[in-house]
């Protein structure tokens, strides 16, 4: 659905007005496209503590920006700032330090990255450190402007968090901000594939609800990168399921995923086993508790959570899903923030998190699979055009960067997941909302 707010303050006039007024400034985002693969210019990398991380300057060296020059005046396309031996509250100017020069140098669109630990035990000074680094970059994600944004990296060794640096430093983490994305998981990483652009090659994925809207989005993303793709929808949707599945070289799979054998269908349709398993298929029923009944409950938590939950078990247990695997599930901001209207829709979304949160460690050390989620917030599809228009207004506006994402920003996440060199990325949700005010 057009944004035509954001069309009209691309225009001078619109501009003007708008700023007179004192109204919301969305910039137009620059996201991935072929012409479009890269941001807009340099990388400044920074380093606040006693040292950086061995290794993490050749790693963001390999996420394709050139470095900057430091010449006077020079605009920065990404800055990463290598906080990951900040052990003390003193330690904190440093941040300040490095980015009070820099922070205006960004270029729209821009990034910044910092580069945090995870939170030691037993060290309550570290961790009082690398926790303010938290508050610190969802703070800056809500001043940068400019379509730019800003997050935190935790790690502790580089090779396993290139895959998440090399997304958070390209146009494909363009409505991801104020997040936290953690890389100390504990699976292995593999050899890395002949072709990098192609990381899924030979590998099959499944997405359920790939008819259109999101799940349309996360097919196109992963055939991109070389999957061949399942694509699962409703017997009724088999049309436009058709269509999407052909126009990506994918096999359509016309099948409720409430149905009893939906899991034994899909093994059946992935005979060499699946890399990844999309839980994107997704419902609303939406009324006031007071005034819903049973029905709405029933049917929004069998396909949103239930289904998940069955059919995840059981392509587990059979080993359907392969090692090195994965399995990302799709919540929503609704799932933490709670929303009017949607007791049943929040309820199945908030249990897609406990979901993930309990099985990831079990499915990596008794399977090797890693399980994630992703929560989108405000995103531009059928679901939401549905949405009153004041209502909707209230959504586009109400985050960070002042506009909805689209489809493709949570594909793009997705397909981050899933690539195989993101195994270090285990039990996240990761908002994929702009940094919405609502909710964490
Ligand atoms: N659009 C948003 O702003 C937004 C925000 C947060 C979360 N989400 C979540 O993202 C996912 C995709 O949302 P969307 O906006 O693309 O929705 P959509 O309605 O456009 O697409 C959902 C797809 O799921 C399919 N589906 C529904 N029930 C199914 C079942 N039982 N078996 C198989 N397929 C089924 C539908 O036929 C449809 O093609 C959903 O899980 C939704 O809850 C969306």
């Amino acid at each position: 659905m057009a944004d035509r707010y954001l069309r009209l303050t691309t225009t001078a006039p619109g501009r003007f007005l708008t700023r007179r007024l004192g109204l919301p400034q969305p910039a137009p985002l620059r996201r991935w496209s072929e012409r479009t693969p890269t941001l807009d210019g340099p990388l400044l990398h920074l380093t606040a503590g006693p040292k950086g991380l061995d290794g993490l300057a050749d790693t963001a060296a390999r996420a394709g920006l050139p470095p900057a020059s430091n010449t006077p005046g020079e605009r920065y396309a990404a800055v990463l700032l290598d906080a990951t031996h900040l052990a003390t509250p003193a330690d904190l100017a440093e941040v300040h330090a490095a980015l009070h020069p820099v922070v205006r140098r960004l270029r729209p669109s821009g990034r910044i990255v910092l580069a945090g630990a995870p939170l030691s035990a037993t060290d309550h000074h570290q961790a009082a450190a690398q926790q303010a680094l938290e508050g610190f970059v969802r703070s800056l994600g809500k001043e940068v402007g400019h379509g730019s944004t800003a997050n935190l990296l935790r790690l502790t060794d580089p090779a396993a968090a290139e895959s998440t640096l090399r997304f958070l430093l390209s146009p494909k983490s363009a409505y991801l901000s104020g997040q936290v994305l953690d890389t100390t998981g504990t699976l292995p990483l593999p050899a890395p594939p002949s072709d990098p652009a192609r990381p899924l090659a030979g590998r099959t994925a499944l997405v359920t609800g790939a008819a259109q809207g999101i799940g349309a989005a996360v097919a196109t993303a992963l055939a991109r990168d070389g999957a061949h793709v399942l694509c699962l929808d409703v017997p009724g949707a088999r049309a436009a399921l058709t269509r999407t599945a052909e126009r990506l070289g994918g096999t359509p799979l016309p099948l409720d995923i409430t149905a009893p054998e939906a899991a034994e269908q899909i093994a059946a349709a992935a005979p060499d086993g699946l890399h990844a398993l999309v839980h994107n298929a997704g419902i609303t029923r939406d009324r006031r508790l007071a005034n819903m009944p049973a029905e709405r409950w029933n049917t929004v938590l069998d396909v949103n959570l239930a289904a998940v939950l069955t059919t995840t078990d059981a392509l587990l247990t059979t080993g359907a899903i392969r090692r090195g695997g994965t399995v990302i599930a799709t919540a929503s901001i609704a799932g933490i923030a709670g929303n009017t209207g949607q007791t049943n829709y929040a309820a199945s979304k908030a249990g897609i998190i406990g979901l993930v949160r309990a099985l990831a460690p079990r499915a990596a050390a008794d399977h090797g699979v890693t399980v994630n989620a992703v929560a989108p917030g405000f995103i531009e599809t059928r679901m939401t055009a549905e949405v009153p228009f004041l209502i909707r207004e209230a959504g586009r506006r109400m985050n960070s960067l002042a506009q909805g994402g689209l489809p493709e920003d949570v594909a793009e996440t997705t397909a981050w997941l899933a690539d195989p060199a993101s195994a270090a990325v285990n039990g996240q949700v990761i908002r994929v909302c702009g940094q919405s005010l609502l909710g964490a």
